[in-house]
């Protein structure tokens, strides 16, 4: 028996009004018509609960794009779960936070793209979201809901680091995320438009560095460093179907928010099949669960228990092979095709964005 996630990510909609070119979500963006329903959801968050998930986190698109998020809390909380909304704070407004918090909603993590209005909605694609985030920010610490502010930086936004850090404190966040970019979804076709160069990663690690003894009274600082740049792989998902698991708007179970970029593997549906069996039984999740399925390098490595050979979808996306070591790693053999791109794109000339948009429905 594989002991049961920690973290169920609900991927409620894909809908968003922002843009964000970095978006995790995947390309083909599913509409309305296909999203779970209320009374769906409730029941999935009661199995989750009842295979033992302990914290479930409201995320999208834009969560607060569902009409029935406040019905969606109370269900989650009902169920035992605690319950983290990752927003951009558009489409909320005080009084649906209010409501929102009456619900039970134990936590809000907000995104923010920029410290200054040009910059976030430049990067968000949204002319005005900047100041109806800060409206919903100073509304969530007024409420006293703890407040995570999630930063992605990339090179547009990381040499403003150490003022994002102070602007968070001065929100009132109890932490700030910075999380360099990852090149999945909707970022990998952006890649050369949001690589840092490796002095800008340099300059962000001292300031985390810095930043984190002179804000420990006041606010925890998270830093996920962009892994292009790393000797080693992080430990995608703690290790495949072994902590976590998302569920995409239209009730498909997937290992990571990048599995569907893997070729061969069948995701069931919480519409089809209890959810504790399918993270015990699903194909998907038994597919890279472990180590059996490994090749060299990781197989004779030492170090697979630490990272289980970094992320099977960087894996893919890079090396055309799921089961291959995540080329970040020093001992792959694809890590000089990571060199090449970083030598070719971190430091040129930035295209324009991507944003990441619904395709027009026929
Ligand atoms: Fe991790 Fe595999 Fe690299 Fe070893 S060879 S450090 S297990 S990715
Ligand atoms: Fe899928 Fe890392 S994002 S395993």
């Amino acid at each position: 028996m594989t002991s049961p996630p920690i973290a169920l990510l609900a991927e409620l909609t894909h809908r968003c009004p922002l843009a964000c070119p970095y978006c995790s979500n995947p390309l083909d963006l599913l509409a309305r018509e296909a999203e779970l329903d209320t009374e769906t959801w409730a029941r999935v968050f009661r199995e989750a609960a009842a295979m033992g998930v302990l914290q479930l986190h409201l995320s999208g698109g834009e969560p607060a794009s569902r009409r029935d998020l406040e019905a969606l809390v109370t269900s989650a909380r009902e169920a035992g779960l605690y319950v983290n909304l990752i927003t951009s704070g558009i489409g909320l407004t005080p009084a649906r936070l209010q409501a929102l918090a009456d619900a039970g909603l134990d936590h809000v993590q907000l995104s923010l793209q920029g410290i200054t209005a040009e910059k976030a909605d430049r990067i968000g694609g949204y002319a005005g979201g900047f100041a109806r985030k800060m409206t919903i920010a100073a509304e969530v610490t007024k409420i006293g809901l703890p407040l995570t502010v999630n930063a992605v930086m990339h090179r547009h936004n990381i040499d403003d680091l150490e003022a994002t850090i102070a602007f968070a404190a001065n929100l009132g966040a109890r932490r700030i995320e910075v999380a360099c970019v990852q090149f999945y979804g909707w970022a990998l076709p952006n890649r050369a438009a949001l690589l840092p160069s490796r002095d800008q990663v340099i300059a962000a690690k001292r300031i985390v560095d810095a930043a984190r003894p002179a804000y420990a009274h006041r606010m925890a600082i998270d830093f996920v460093p962009p892994d292009y740049y790393a000797d080693f792989p992080k430990a995608c998902m703690g290790g495949w179907g072994s902590t976590g698991l998302n569920i995409a708007p239209d009730g498909k179970v997937l290992p990571c928010h990048a599995a569907a970029t893997i070729p061969g593997l069948t995701f069931d549906s919480v519409q089809d099949r209890p959810l504790a069996e399918i993270w015990q039984h699903g194909t998907a999740f038994t597919a890279y669960r472990g180590h059996g399925w490994m090749q060299d390098p990781c197989k004779s490595c030492a170090r697979r228990e630490i990272d289980h050979g970094g992320c099977r979808c960087q894996a893919m996306a890079l090396a055309a092979d799921p089961r291959a070591a995540d080329p970040v790693c020093r001992h792959s053999p694809a890590r000089a095709m990571v060199d090449r791109i970083i030598a070719a794109e971190a430091t040129a000339p930035a295209p324009a964005f991507t944003y990441r948009r619904l395709a027009p429905q026929a």
